[in-house]
C-alpha cells in the first residue's frame, strides 16, 4: 500500500516536472516566416506590417527588395522604446551592418536613446532619393512563422530615422523594410538567426488584394504548391558597380539583376543595340534589375522605342485602336477595341523578357502589360527610363506592376531567381499564396 502510494507520488511529481519543462520549452525551430503584403494603389507602393519593441508597436513599412536595412520613425515606438539599443562603432554588429562612420550624440536627430560613437549609416528613401544619416540600433522584432507561431528576434538592426525622410512614402507607412543583398536585410538576418535558408518568395498583389512574402524554405499551400514545382530558373547576377548612392559594399550593388538577352512581342524579337542588355563591368551601366519601389517597368529609350513600335503594330493588326497617350505612358488604346480575356486581362500582344537558355522567359499578358487610366483608355504599362546623369543607368528596371501575381523566389544563397507563369493563368493569384 505504502509502495503504491509512493509510486503514485513519484509518477505525479514526474508529471509535474514534465509539464513544467513543457511550458518552458521554446517553440519548434521555424522553417520560414510570413509577412502580409498590401498595396497602396494611389502611389503603387507595396508594404507589409511588422511589430517591433517591448510594446510590440505595429508599423507599416514599404518593401524594397534592393534596400539596405530597415528604417522608420514612429511616435508610438518612440514612447515605448525601452528596448532600443544603440549599436556602438567598432562592434561586431556595426561590422555586419557595414556602417559608414560614427556619429556623436549631439549630432543625431531625435532618437529614443543616443550614445557617442554610435555606428551610423545612410538610410535611403527610394522614392525621393533623399538620404538620412543617423545611428543604427537594435530592438526586438516580433515575427510569425509560416505555422503562425510568434518568435522574438531579440536584436534586430534598424535605423530610427528623422520623420522628414518619410516624405514620398504612402501615408499609412512609417518607413522601409529592405531585402537587398546585405547582411542586415530582413532575410539575411532571419536566415542567420534561425539557421534557415537565405531565400524569400515574393508574391505581390494587384490593387485591392493582399499577397505575402515568405522568408525561408517552406512548402506552399494547395493552389500554389503544384505551380511551384515547375518554376523557371535564371541566375541572379551582381552588378560589380553600385547603382545607388548609398551602397558602399565594395561597390557591389545590393539590387537583384537578371540576364535578359532579348525581348519579344508576339514572338517577334525586338531589334535594338543588344549591348544595352549586358552590364558594363567598368561603369555598371546596362543590364536588368528588379525593383519593387518602381511602379512600372522602365526601359532605356532605344529599347522602349523598339517595344512601342512593335507593340503598336501588333495591336493594330488585332484591330486595337490607338488613342492619344496619357503620361507617363507612350502608347494608349481605345478600351472598346480591346477584348477582355477570361484570364490574363485585356487581350493584347504578348511581351516576353527572354533570358539565357531555351524556354526561359518571363511572359506578360494584358493584366501585367496594360493599365486602365480612364473608363475608355488602356495604356501599355511600360515607361521610358530617364538616363542617370551622375551614375550608371540600368537599361531595364522591372517594376512592381509587372511582378503582380507572379510567384518570385529569390534564392540568395544559390543566386537564383525562380519564377512562375502568371498565377492568373491557373485561376489563382497572390491572394491565395501562403504556406501549408
Ligand atoms: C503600448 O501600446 C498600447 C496599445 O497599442 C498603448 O495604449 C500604450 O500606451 C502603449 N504603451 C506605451 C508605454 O507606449
Ligand atoms: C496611399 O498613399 C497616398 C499618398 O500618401 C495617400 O494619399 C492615400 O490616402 C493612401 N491610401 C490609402 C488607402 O491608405
Ligand atoms: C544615379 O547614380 C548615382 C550614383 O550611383 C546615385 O547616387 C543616384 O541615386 C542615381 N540617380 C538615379 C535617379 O537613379
Ligand atoms: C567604387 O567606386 C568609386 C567611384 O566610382 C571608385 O573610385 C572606386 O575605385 C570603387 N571601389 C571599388 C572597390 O570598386
Ligand atoms: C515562336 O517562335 C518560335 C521560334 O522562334 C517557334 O518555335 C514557335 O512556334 C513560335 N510560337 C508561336 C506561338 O508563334
Ligand atoms: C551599342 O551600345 C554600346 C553601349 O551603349 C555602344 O558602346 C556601342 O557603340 C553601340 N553600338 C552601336 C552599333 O550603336
Amino acid at each position: 500500500m505504502a509502495s503504491s502510494t509512493l509510486s503514485i507520488l513519484i509518477l505525479f511529481s514526474l508529471l509535474v516536472v514534465c509539464s513544467f519543462s513543457n511550458a518552458k520549452r521554446s517553440p519548434p525551430k521555424p522553417k520560414g516566416f510570413i509577412f502580409p503584403i498590401k498595396k497602396n494603389e494611389t502611389v503603387n507602393q507595396y508594404y507589409t506590417s511588422i511589430q517591433i519593441g517591448s510594446n510590440s508597436t505595429k508599423l507599416n513599412v514599404v518593401i524594397d527588395i534592393s534596400g539596405n536595412f530597415l528604417w522608420f520613425s514612429s511616435d508610438d515606438y518612440f514612447s515605448s522604446a525601452s528596448g532600443y539599443l544603440p549599436i556602438p562603432c567598432d562592434s561586431k554588429e556595426c561590422n555586419i551592418a557595414n556602417g559608414v562612420g560614427c556619429i556623436l550624440c549631439e549630432f543625431q536627430p531625435p532618437v529614443p536613446k543616443c550614445i557617442t560613437n554610435m555606428c551610423a549609416d545612410y538610410a535611403l528613401n527610394p522614392y525621393s532619393g533623399t538620404q538620412g544619416y543617423n545611428g543604427l540600433s537594435t530592438d526586438v522584432l516580433h515575427v510569425y512563422s509560416t505555422h503562425g507561431q510568434r518568435y522574438n528576434f531579440k536584436r534586430f538592426p534598424f535605423q530610427y530615422s528623422d520623420t522628414v525622410l518619410r516624405q514620398g512614402l504612402a501615408s499609412s507607412t512609417q518607413g522601409v523594410i529592405s531585402l537587398g543583398r546585405t547582411r542586415i536585410s530582413l532575410q539575411a538576418q532571419l536566415a542567420s538567426a534561425f539557421k534557415i535558408r537565405e531565400k524569400f518568395a515574393l508574391c505581390v498583389p494587384s490593387s485591392g488584394h493582399e499577397g505575402n512574402l515568405i522568408i525561408g524554405n517552406v512548402a506552399y499551400n494547395k493552389p500554389i504548391e503544384e505551380i511551384s514545382k515547375s518554376l523557371i530558373s535564371t541566375p541572379l547576377i551582381r552588378n560589380p558597380v553600385s547603382t545607388s548612392g548609398n551602397e558602399v559594399i565594395g561597390n557591389l550593388t545590393l539590387a537583384y539583376f537578371i540576364n535578359v538577352k532579348s525581348i519579344r512581342v508576339n514572338n517577334k524579337t525586338l531589334s535594338f543595340n543588344n549591348s544595352l542588355l549586358s552590364i558594363d563591368e567598368s561603369t555598371g551601366g546596362g543590364g536588368t534589375c528588379l525593383r519593387t519601389v518602381r511602379s512600372y517597368t522602365s526601359l532605356h529609350r532605344s529599347i522602349y522605342r523598339a517595344l512601342l513600335n512593335e507593340f503598336v503594330k501588333a495591336a493594330a493588326s488585332q484591330g486595337i485602336k490607338r488613342v492619344a497617350s496619357v503620361a507617363p505612358f507612350g502608347a494608349c488604346f481605345d478600351a472598346k477595341t480591346i477584348a477582355s480575356g477570361k484570364i490574363g486581362g485585356p487581350q493584347v500582344p504578348i511581351i516576353d523578357l527572354v533570358m539565357e537558355g531555351k524556354n526561359v522567359f518571363w511572359r506578360f499578358y494584358g493584366s501585367n502589360s496594360m493599365v486602365r487610366v480612364s473608363k475608355n483608355v488602356i495604356c501599355l504599362s511600360f515607361e521610358e527610363g530617364s538616363p542617370n546623369l551622375t551614375g550608371p543607368t540600368t537599361s531595364i528596371v522591372v517594376g512592381g506592376y509587372q511582378m503582380e501575381n507572379y510567384l518570385l523566389e529569390f534564392d540568395v544563397t544559390s543566386s537564383k531567381l525562380r519564377f512562375s507563369p502568371s498565377l492568373l493563368l491557373s485561376g489563382t493569384s497572390c491572394s491565395q499564396f501562403g504556406a501549408s
